[in-house]
């Protein structure tokens, strides 16, 4: 039996034992004496007597071992041409004095702490400052409109928010600081500080409220990491439901520490002092574990980037940062390399640089498209890693273990589910589907350590919204199928999400947005395959009878709807108006139906369909505009 089969089904049949020995990677301050509480079942906790600090475990104790000079960050912006290192020792140093800048303006354990700041070291220091003192972080992601960052200032309620004046894009300069006090005007909770980063781009005006970052840290006292529960919460960090309300995803704190610290050395095969980079951005999941948390607490070197990949300034932005840095292994979205595919199709950019020392391309956070798997993996001569997870989960739920044991690459595939994560492939009914049949792709409980424990504040929605579909099973919301040697092929959402350039949205909450146009009597949003961004939304809406309005103006009025409300980040600009929407009989939307024809697929037609006509003339307004 190979390593992977092995770690895999010990982790299946003694799961208390594989993670108890999991857990001795991690410095524990009262090592737990068990792994798995299913006392509450069917909500599980994860060494339920361990004590422990993540920030600690992330930074003191490789300084402690004498690996103070070690690069922990190296931060590389384009965008504002500044070139950062800080090592271990200099990192804890921030990360200290940034933990008792916080501790003065009474933040202690378990309170919440928004981060709202773009892709600089000080959202690394923030979530480290939070974790030292026992806080709860929830980073919000910078191209979120006020209405998404006032959603969860609702939920959350922070005691303090962190940000910084602006967020630098390619095109223009995002004032954060505009964007807080619009959506604090709305909010029945208020923090009672907001500490701002000034950044020469735009600085902002501070109110009373507000503290300037350099200020507070100017007489910050450095304070020492405070021990939590391994049940106590880490962060909370919001993703989009099938309902306009975000999903608060709770991260505990020692499963987190022990699973993520497993991943990166066995999945990713990455060990202290090499260096790795993840381009991603801190506001999604990818970048909580694998920009922060998981090479931090390995003790290797992290490389956190603002920019994006291409055009700043240049096509081989992503090769020069690997040459320039010695990065071992990249960790991104298909659709960031589509985006230098585009303008780079030879890849001639990559002859300016010696990446002799670069290992593994990982890509994940969407469906890796089998044109972009082999461009890849012909350019650049290393393995094209595709594997598979969610922010939910936290880490990989299937994946080639290329730390255990390189399994050979099927294009198309995630490959094999990762130790703890017991895939099955059901039917509607919950029965089993054998090799080859696509169905549900569920989970059994318990999930492994590092995986949510629940939503925040929110056991019942929890259980309704993950757990209830198949009793004693995890609803990943995504369909696919596994081949005869087990190997995993995803093929898409099962529910309203959608992922946008790598970006997870809901069409659910786009159509609520358009649903309040007076115009708008009735509208669908579906999300439809894109060469660049993988999935783009797309919008539908019939109008209000006698409604009087030029489509043009209507369009674009709904078009600004969907970023004043949800942000840039959708990127939704098609909406076309449509005499109706195709229904069952019984009124449900065909949104699947739709989908296949704007995609250019045949859907089977519902024999329940209300009305057939109404499809044709749906295709012939796809066929006009192309
Ligand atoms: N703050 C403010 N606005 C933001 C933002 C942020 N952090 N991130 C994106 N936006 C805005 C963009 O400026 C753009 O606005 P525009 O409509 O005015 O041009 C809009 O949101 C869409 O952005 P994006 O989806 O990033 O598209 P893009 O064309 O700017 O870039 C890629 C496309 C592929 C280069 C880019 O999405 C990318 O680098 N993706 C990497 C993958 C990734 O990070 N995935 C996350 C999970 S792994
Ligand atoms: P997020 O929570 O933003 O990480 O998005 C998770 C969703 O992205 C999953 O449920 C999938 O639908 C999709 N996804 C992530 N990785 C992959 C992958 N490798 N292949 C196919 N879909 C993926």
């Amino acid at each position: 039996m190979g390593a992977y089969s092995e770690t895999f089904r010990h982790s299946l049949e003694d799961p208390e034992g594989f993670w108890l020995e999991a857990a001795k990677s991690i410095d524990w301050t009262r090592p737990p004496t068990r792994a798995l509480d299913d006392s509450g079942a069917p909500l599980y906790r994860w060494f339920p007597d361990g004590e422990l600090n993540t920030a600690y475990n992330a930074l003191d104790r490789h300084v402690e071992a004498g690996h103070g000079d070690r690069a922990a960050l190296i931060y590389d912006s384009p965008v504002t041409g500044a070139k950062q290192r800080f090592s271990y020792a200099e990192l804890l140093d921030e990360v200290a004095r940034f933990a008792g800048a916080l501790a003065s303006l009474g933040v202690g354990k378990g309170d919440r702490v928004i981060i709202y700041l773009p892709m600089v070291p000080e959202a690394v220091i923030a979530m480290l400052g939070c974790a030292r003192i026992g806080a709860v972080h929830s980073v919000v992601f910078g191209g979120f409109a006020p209405k998404e960052l006032a959603a969860r200032v609702e939920d959350a309620e922070p005691k303090v928010i962190v940000a910084a004046s602006c967020g630098i894009e390619p095109t223009r300069v995002v004032e954060y600081k505009p964007i807080i006090d619009a959506a604090l005007e709305t909010t029945r909770h208020q923090p009672d500080r907001v500490v701002v980063l000034q950044r020469e781009a735009a600085r902002a005006d501070l109110g009373e409220r507000d503290l300037d970052w350099a200020d507070l840290m100017a007489s910050a006292e450095p304070v020492a990491p405070v021990p939590v529960a391994a049940t106590d919460p880490l962060y909370v960090l919001y993703t989009s439901g099938t309902t306009g309300k975000p999903k608060g995803v709770v991260r505990d704190t020692g499963g987190h520490a022990v699973a993520l610290a497993w991943s990166l050395r066995y999945v990713y095969d990455v060990r202290p002092g090499d260096v790795w980079w993840t381009a991603s951005d801190v506001g999604w999941v990818v970048g909580h574990s694998y920009i922060v948390y998981a090479p931090l607490l390995i003790g290797a070197t992290t490389v956190l980037y603002e920019g994006k990949p291409v055009g700043t300034p240049d096509a081989g932005a992503f090769w020069r940062v690997i040459a320039e840095h010695g990065v071992k292994a990249l960790f991104t979205a298909p659709t960031a390399l589509r985006a230098v595919k585009k303008v780079d199709p030879d890849a001639a950019e990559l002859d300016k640089y010696d990446l002799s020392g670069f290992g593994t391309l990982f890509l994940a956070g969407e469906r890796l498209d089998p044109e972009t798997y082999h461009w890849a993996h012909d350019k650049l001569a290393v393995p094209v890693v595709d594997h598979w997870w969610q922010t939910e989960t936290g880490w990989p739920i299937s994946a080639n273990p290329r730390g255990l044991e390189p399994l050979p690459v099927k294009p198309g595939s995630s490959t094999v589910p990762m130790p703890g994560w017991d895939v099955r492939i059901l039917d509607q009914s919950g029965e089993e589907l054998p090799a080859g049949q696509e169905g549900a792709i569920a989970i059994r409980l318990p999930l492994p350590p590092g995986a949510l424990p629940t939503l925040w504040g929110d056991d019942d929605r929890f259980v309704e919204a993950y757990l209830s579909r198949y009793p004693g099973y995890y609803l990943t919301g995504d369909s696919g199928y596994r081949d005869s040697d087990g190997y995993l092929f995803v093929m898409g959402r099962t529910d309203d999400v959608i992922n946008v350039a790598g970006h997870r949205l809901s069409t659910g909450s786009m159509e609520a947005v358009l649903a309040a146009h007076p115009a708008v009597a009735e509208c669908a949003v579906i999300g439809v395959r894109d060469q660049l961004k993988g999935q783009l939304p797309r919008g539908f809406v019939v109008l209000k009878s006698g409604v009087d309005i030029d489509e043009e103006t209507l369009r674009n009025e709904l078009v600004a709807a969907i970023r004043a409300d949800i942000g840039p980040v959708a990127a939704f600009r098609h909406v076309a108006v449509v005499d109706a929407l195709p229904k069952t009989r019984s009124g449900k939307i065909l949104r699947k139906t739709m989908r296949g024809i704007a995609d250019g697929r045949e859907e089977p037609v519902p024999s329940t369909i209300e009305d057939p006509a109404v499809l044709d003339a749906l295709r012939e307004v796809l066929r006009d505009e192309g």
